[in-house]
């Protein structure tokens, strides 16, 4: 199948990608790189042996997308492309909802001109906002805390009402949990610029050197260990996920559905340092902080739909996670020098 990957150059996207051209579809990269580097469409050439088309380009640009659809006879899209931090989400809602929801409008407009009908949207699981029972399933009720999340939430109205309108189309709602890790081959992974936001990448800076000690954001959680507790899920497995779902949307009848992509087990921020340490063999000094401004205490997913509708359950472990966050870490450093 030939499949537009928006956001292709991305963290998941990319790593999506690798699997996709793994299992013989071709797939055609679109980024406006505000959040990845061109390079990483040479090093998917590296991995996969293939040369994966990138245009630059913004999804904000409907002339662009429509000739790129119809030049490269696209049959399915999967939409990451989006701005992703919280934080600058609250300080600068308008440029939050013009990239993510104006740009995914202009998206579904390049798809309708075009009749291509089959699209993977990147959604969170931030949209179940303040849990009312745990484990997430799908029939939680949607309550997201902030602009991102609200962009989040907006697109999936968007979608289903587009379901409503043109019953044709397949539309897949992934959810996801909290992706990391990397691909095996170290060439792609999680890079953010300056310092991180995220657990994981913040752990990883740790461990290499590159930031002095790590700062837990509260210990006094009503949680097994008093800290937080997340669903993290190997980017591989969420790659695989996206590929799961596509093959399942050409089976089935309904024109949208929502689906959870995480483990389902649920893992404090003293565990994952653990873990780190554990495949690192490195040192992570911490300190332990107030509580960071609207973090929940735990949420996980209820993994169940995935596996039932989808045939895909993550089957990475979190020594996997680390262990590939490291050899990441270690070859980007390398490539530094
Ligand atoms: P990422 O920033 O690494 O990738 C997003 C890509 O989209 C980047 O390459 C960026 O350059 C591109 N992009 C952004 N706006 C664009 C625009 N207007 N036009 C063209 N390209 C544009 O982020 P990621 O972690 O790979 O996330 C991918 C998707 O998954 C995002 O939509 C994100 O909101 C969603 N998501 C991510 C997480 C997570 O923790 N990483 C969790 C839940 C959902
Ligand atoms: N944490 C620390 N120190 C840090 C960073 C994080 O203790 O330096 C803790 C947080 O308090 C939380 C856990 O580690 O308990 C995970 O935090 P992350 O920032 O890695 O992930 P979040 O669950 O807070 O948020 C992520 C994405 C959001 C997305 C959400 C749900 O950053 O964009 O998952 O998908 F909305």
């Amino acid at each position: 199948m030939n499949i537009l990957l928006t956001g292709g150059t991305g963290y998941i996207g990319s790593h999506t990608a690798a699997v996709l051209a793994a299992a013989n579809h071709q797939v055609v990269l679109y980024d406006n790189l505000c959040n990845s580097q061109a390079s990483v469409a040479d090093r998917l050439q590296t991995i996969t042996g293939k040369t994966l088309p990138l245009v630059i380009g913004d999804i904000r640009n409907t002339l662009l997308l429509t000739d790129t659809l119809k030049t490269h006879q696209i049959e399915a899209v999967i939409h990451f492309a989006g701005l992703k931090a919280v934080g600058d989400s609250v300080r600068d809602p308008v440029t939050y909802f013009d990239n993510n929801v104006a740009g995914t409008l202009s998206l579904l407009q390049a798809m309708q001109a075009t009749a291509v009908k089959t699209l993977v949207f990147s959604s969170s699981a931030t949209v179940y906002g303040e849990p009312q029972y745990l484990p997430y399933d799908e029939k939680h009720p949607t309550r997201a805390m902030n602009p991102y999340g609200r962009s989040k939430l907006h697109i999936e109205e968007i979608l289903a009402d587009l379901a409503t309108a043109h019953a044709d189309w397949r539309i897949a709602c992934l959810r996801y949990f909290n992706p990391v890790g990397a691909h095996e081959s170290g060439l792609i992974g999680e890079d953010p610029e300056g310092i991180p936001n995220n657990l994981m990448p913040f752990v990883a800076r740790v461990a290499s050197g590159a930031l002095p000690r790590l700062t837990i954001f509260g210990n006094d959680y009503e949680t097994p260990d008093g800290t937080g507790v997340r669903d993290y899920v190997h980017v591989m497995d969420l790659a695989e996920g996206h590929l799961a779902a596509l093959e399942s949307l050409g089976k089935g009848s309904a024109p949208i559905r929502y689906t959870n992509l995480g483990t389902g087990i649920g893992v404090s921020v003293l565990e994952l340092v653990q873990a780190f340490k554990d495949a690192s063999g490195q040192d992570i000094p911490s300190v332990v902080s107030d509580r960071r401004p609207g973090d929940l205490p735990a949420y996980y997913a209820d993994a169940t739909k995935a596996k039932q509708e989808l045939g895909w359950s993550a089957t990475r472990t979190l020594a996997d996670m680390c262990q590939s966050t490291w050899h990441f870490q270690v070859c980007a450093k390398q490539r530094a020098n």
